[in-house]
């Protein structure tokens, strides 16, 4: 068995060059599958909203339905480290209310870090979290729980003003003990500044290659969500393979193919023989 990593091992990782691999799951058997594959981050995203559950965005997972996808990624992981997303309103109201529903996330989720969104003005919550002794990874440019009803899903930092605040708020979130960052949607040149300018890893998603390491959506990259946004890649059409399998299993129950012999369990000639003098007289 590997070891577990660490935030100190993903944070060595840049220093050393090493990119770092991170994608997200949601239950037991895929967080095997992403862990054997050798990824060195499973994040349990707040994505679950949609991919998951179905809702329009992320706003709608519950604290308890994250708590619950955290915990079957975590017994599924032997090696990565595991992050859970902290769901939308349940950091938002207070320092305080951040800090016990990370708690909930580490204790009964069994996660090793969490992540929230939100820069300079999240900075005294990702202090308040980190003191408490549960490492924290921040999230800026498109950040989905606001952007479905404030700022859009829209590419950040394409202008100098809005690139200099992103760089501000990367710069606040290292400052505030955060041990990486996520940077979504951001201009290849300004992700590839801000990770060259922090200590801390910058992880991109739809932010070009400059990145100390990449994230993707695992429905988006095995091709089993319909609405993947246009810097996702699709690695293979899982949902083909699958709809195909579940069809020929159709198939065969209908033709009569479906158990054959070789899933088939028989009892002794003289019990049946017994059973059926004992049944004869019931039916
Ligand atoms: O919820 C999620 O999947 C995420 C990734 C897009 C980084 O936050």
């Amino acid at each position: 068995m590997s070891e577990k990593l660490t935030a100190r091992d993903i944070m060595r990782f840049k220093k050393e060059g090493r990119k770092i691999v991170m994608i997200t799951a949601y239950d037991y058997a895929f967080a095997q599958i992403v862990d054997q594959a050798g990824v060195d981050i499973i994040l349990v995203g707040d994505s679950a909203s949609m991919v998951m559950m179905g809702y329009r965005d992320t706003r709608f997972v519950t604290l308890s339905d994250m708590i619950t996808f955290c915990k079957s990624v975590s017994r599924g992981v032997e090696r990565a480290f595991v992050v859970g997303d902290m769901p939308f309103m349940s950091y938002q109201i207070s320092r305080e209310q951040a800090v016990r529903n990370a708690g909930r996330m580490v204790k009964e989720g069994m996660v090793d870090a969490v992540k929230l969104e939100g820069g300079k003005e999240y900075v005294g919550t990702v202090r308040t979290i980190v003191d408490a002794g549960i490492p924290v990874m921040g999230h800026i440019g498109l950040t989905p729980q606001s952007a479905a009803t404030s700022t859009g899903y829209r590419l950040t930092g394409k202008d100098a003003d809005d690139a200099v605040k992103l760089f501000e708020d990367a710069i606040a979130l290292e400052e505030a003990g955060a041990f990486a960052i996520v940077l979504e949607f951001v201009t290849a040149e300004v992700a590839e500044y801000i990770s060259h300018h922090l200590k801390i890893p910058v992880i991109g998603i739809g932010s070009g290659p400059g990145c100390d390491g990449q994230v993707l959506v695992l429905h988006d990259s095995l091709g089993l969500y319909g609405k993947s946004p246009p810097f996702s890649k699709k690695y293979v059409d899982l949902a083909s393979i699958a709809r195909e399998a579940v069809s020929r299993y159709r198939s065969e129950v209908l033709e009569g193919l479906f158990p054959a012999e070789e899933h088939t369990k028989h009892m002794k000639r003289e019990e049946f023989e017994e059973f059926l003098k004992r049944v004869r007289t019931l039916r």
